[in-house]
């Protein structure tokens, strides 16, 4: 499926280039701009990036260690409470 027509890149193309980046360095970031310069093209409209980032955060949950998963949902009781009064 093409997720940037400005650019004619597909979903295969986004998770290969994600695939490739955390095989090559684990600990690296993975941004759009990364995967625009992995595969030698650049943005134009934009109009791609919420189906981009989206393809990118899918192809991630694979590769993410199964203990740092979900981290933002886990509630702890300082995280309830905020140290407010
Ligand atoms: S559709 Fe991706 S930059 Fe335009």
């Amino acid at each position: 499926m093409i997720l940037c027509s400005c650019a004619g890149i597909t979903d295969r193309e986004v998770r290969a280039a994600v695939a490739w980046m955390r095989a090559s360095d684990p600990d690296t970031v993975v941004t759009p701009g990364k995967v625009y310069r992995a595969l030698g093209r650049r943005p134009d409209c934009g109009g791609c990036v919420s189906l981009f980032v989206a393809t990118m955060r899918d192809e991630l949950k694979s590769t993410i260690p199964t203990e740092l998963r979900n981290l933002r949902s886990g509630r702890t009781e300082r995280t309830v409470h905020e140290g407010r009064p």
